[in-house]
């Protein structure tokens, strides 16, 4: 029997990945051939999807992109047996995009069969939460705290500390949300995980609510994602036939239950608060803090709140231990970031690295530099509320701090390139008009001040009064930056303040008028 690896991952399927499944079927059929079709995730190698592999003596090889048609031709050149063909790749894991990343969070992700725990098992599945059975709540949160693992959501909390709180504080029930919304622009690797490698979001959490005595869970998913909450639903049904969920998690008397919720639609339902009110069945607007949601979140209780890719990165971190984790980085960012590249890029897809790697060897040695081949002239780099960052700080290295340094964010690490031809002043007004769209209406500076910003960028632009109503856009800035309640106002003046400083020209600026607005 030869196994051959097609994936259900959404960005395969939106480029035919479901017909090549269809053809390699019909076909194997028709040749008599033994072939078992796996449906993999994608290994995030999107400009080659629909990517095929084959397993042959000594690893797996692949081709692409595959088309339905080109399937009979493959077969008739030998792809079962591994042999030579125009779309041939060679070995997987010798694919230079592969092979100079450091897949931890992602280690199995287009390896296995998503939803098969038998398969999990066999690829270093479940170590992680045996350990943590063995372990009381305190030592669990220490090999977290250990890791140095800061919440990849966004903000870059350390999960450490924000598991301790919830572990600290009694109550009748508590419980672990995970955050599944995904709504920054340019990213995908919480839907590539829920989709590739489901299981360990699902061991992740059971580990964190054994850790804190949680007993109850919830995937908060937004529903643009539909073959994740397939793939969810499947791995949390197989995960509980296999014991790992349930009253009493492999025999340890420990309970866990775990149900995916899918959103409607709205970027704020990201946001920690928003999407507690959203939980409990109401409209998804922001909450004041204190109380923290570690202490008071769903429904009043004490919760852990973590987006995917930290939930994720538990139990290789409980299974190596957090020492192992932490090896990996720089500075404060420790181990590895899921980096997305996305945008007007030859190569988009998914590169794990350790923290350290740079803006310009993401932009280039890995995303193959502009897909039009005009310059990268501004990257935005971590979703909607991320600053632009012009050529001259393509050398910043992904670090926490560093980005910070330049008035920057990494974010969920999203980058979405631009060429030369893009309008920054554009760039700048959609920021505003998109959190306009997007406030949920509670503050001022965020509900009104985005609105205003609009027409005040559609004046500049018009060339109306343009010193005037630069000053005032950057006092608007000012006071959301400092007066918004949550971070969809309060960062929402980064694009624009970036996009003001690094590319004036588009505004119409003079570098003296230029000169005179930031005094
Ligand atoms: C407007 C807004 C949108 C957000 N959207 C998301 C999101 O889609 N996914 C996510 O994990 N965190 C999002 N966050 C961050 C969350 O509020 C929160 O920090 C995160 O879920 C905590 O998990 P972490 O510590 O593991 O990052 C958003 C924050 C804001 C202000
Ligand atoms: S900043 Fe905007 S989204 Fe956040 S609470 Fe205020 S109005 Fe709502």
């Amino acid at each position: 029997m030869i196994r051959v690896f097609i994936p259900r991952d959404s960005g395969a399927l939106s480029m035919g990945a479901e017909a090549v499944a269809r053809a390699v079927a019909v076909e194997a059929v028709a040749r008599g051939a033994d072939v078992t079709v796996v449906r993999n995730g994608s290994r995030g190698l999107y400009w080659l999807e629909p990517m095929v592999e084959v397993e042959i003596a000594g690893g797996r090889v692949a081709y692409g992109p595959v088309s339905a048609a080109d399937v009979p031709e493959l077969f008739s050149a030998g792809f079962l047996q591994g042999k030579k063909h125009r779309l041939a790749l060679g070995k997987t894991e010798e694919i230079p995009y592969l092979k100079q990343q450091e897949r931890l969070t992602f280690a199995r992700v287009g390896i296995t069969d998503p939803v098969s725990v038998a398969d999990y098992e066999a690829h270093d599945g479940y170590r992680g939460l045996r350990k943590a059975l063995g372990m009381d709540g305190a030592a669990i949160v220490e090999q977290v705290t250990q890791s140095g693992l800061r919440g990849r959501g966004g903000a870059a909390f350390p999960t450490g500390i924000k598991w301790k709180t919830v572990l600290g504080t009694a109550a009748d029930q508590k419980y672990v949300v995970c955050n599944a919304d995904e709504g920054d622009s340019g990213t995908f690797s919480d839907r590539m995980v829920m989709e590739g490698d489901p299981l360990v979001l699902v061991e992740g959490m059971t580990i964190a609510g054994i850790a804190v005595g949680a007993t109850r869970g919830y995937i908060y998913i937004r529903s643009e994602y539909p073959h994740a909450t397939r793939a969810l639903d499947e791995a949390i049904a197989a995960a509980y036939a296999a014991g790992y969920l349930g009253q009493n998690v492999l025999g340890s008397g420990k309970p866990f239950d775990l149900e995916v919720r899918v959103g409607a639609g709205a970027y704020i339902c990201g946001e920690e608060t928003a999407m507690l009110e959203s939980l409990e069945g109401k409209r998804g607007m922001v909450r004041f803090k204190p109380p923290l949601p570690a202490i008071a979140g769903l429904f009043g209780k004490p919760t852990i709140i973590n987006n995917v890719i930290s939930l994720a990165s538990v139990p290789i971190i409980l299974d190596k231990g957090g020492e192992f984790y932490r090896n990996y980085g720089m500075g404060r960012s420790r181990g590895t970031l899921p980096i997305q590249l996305a945008g007007n890029l030859k190569y988009g897809g998914l590169v794990e690295k350790a923290f350290g790697v740079t803006l310009r060897q993401l932009l280039y040695d890995f995303g193959g530099g502009s897909l039009s081949g005009r310059p990268i002239r501004a990257v935005q780099v971590g979703g909607p509320l991320g600053a632009y960052l012009p050529e001259s700080q393509f050398d910043t290295p992904f670090d926490y701090e560093a980005f910070v340094g330049i008035s920057a964010m990494l974010g969920h690490g999203g980058v979405v390139a631009f060429d030369d031809t893009v309008d920054m002043a554009q760039m700048a007004r959609y920021a505003m008009e998109f959190c306009a769209i997007e406030s949920c209406g509670k503050c001022t500076p965020c509900r009104i001040g985005s609105t205003r910003g609009v027409e005040v960028i559609d004046k500049i632009i018009a060339g109306t009064e343009r010193d005037a109503n630069v000053a005032l856009v950057r006092d608007l800035c000012d006071t959301m930056l400092n007066g918004s309640l949550c971070a969809l106002g309060g960062m929402t003046p980064f694009p624009v303040v970036s996009a003001l400083n690094h590319f004036p020209e588009d505004f119409g600026l003079s570098a003296s008028a230029l000169a005179g607005a930031a005094r």
